[in-house]
């Protein structure tokens, strides 16, 4: 009789099991449909840049990169050049698919408020015996900025105020280019012809912001430029 009944318990409980199985059985398809990955919306293209415009490298680019040749072309053999408007020239070197490129070599040089260029061709060591470092290099870091303290150019020749720019990158093309400035940017018509100068002006613009403190204007300007792979 005990036995019985215990047969019957035991019964009774599988049943119970049973039906639990049962019921997770037909709840698991609904369970299962919140696990499923659902595909996300498409994946955003990934927008590339445009490979900043390549300029003539022109008749000025530095004879000799010998002596004091950092960021800070006011500051030469530790004197400061106190001549011109101040600026800082800062920004980053980005591949097409906007990474930044770490330990890109970066080169500017430019003439100085006089628009006389450190150079042979030009006002030779002049711009520098005036204490104007006329051209320096620096190398990006590790978010791919790089930064240099100059002076504004200023017009020359009919050309426009400009800096000139070379950066260096491993598996990237060599960009030669110049900057301009808003509002200034113009060539005159026979240079723009003949200068090997890029079509896309506007993109090599840049404007700079204007700070007025005691009296001085310093002029904060940025400039990124894009390098194209080699790959
Ligand atoms: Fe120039």
């Amino acid at each position: 009789m005990i036995s019985r009944s215990l047969v019957l318990l035991e019964e009774i409980q599988m049943n119970t099991i049973r039906r639990k199985l049962h019921r997770l059985a037909l709840s698991l398809p609904s369970v299962l449909s919140l696990l499923v990955i659902r595909p996300g919306p498409a994946r955003a293209q990934v927008e590339k840049l445009l490979p900043t415009p390549q300029e003539a490298e022109g008749p000025f680019y530095p004879d000799t990169w010998t002596g004091d040749i950092d960021n800070d072309l006011t500051k030469l053999n530790g004197q400061s050049y106190r001549k011109g408007t101040p600026m800082t020239l800062a920004g980053r070197i980005l591949s097409v698919d906007g990474r930044p490129i770490a330990a890109a070599i970066v080169e500017i040089w430019q003439c100085d408020e006089t628009g006389k260029y450190r150079h042979s061709r030009d006002d030779g060591e002049g711009p520098a015996n005036r204490g104007f470092q006329g051209f320096g290099r620096t190398q990006t870091n590790a978010l791919g900025e790089y930064s240099f303290r100059t002076i504004k150019p200023v017009h020359y020749a009919g050309r426009p105020p400009h800096v000139h720019f070379k950066v260096l990158a491993k598996g990237h093309k060599n960009t030669i280019t110049q900057m301009y400035f808003a509002g200034e940017n113009a060539e005159s018509t026979v240079l723009r012809l003949f200068g090997g100068f890029a079509k896309e002006r506007e993109r090599l613009t840049i404007a700079a912001e204007v700070q007025r403190a005691n009296g001085i204007t310093t002029l904060n300007a940025k400039f990124d430029l894009v390098l194209e792979s080699t790959a």
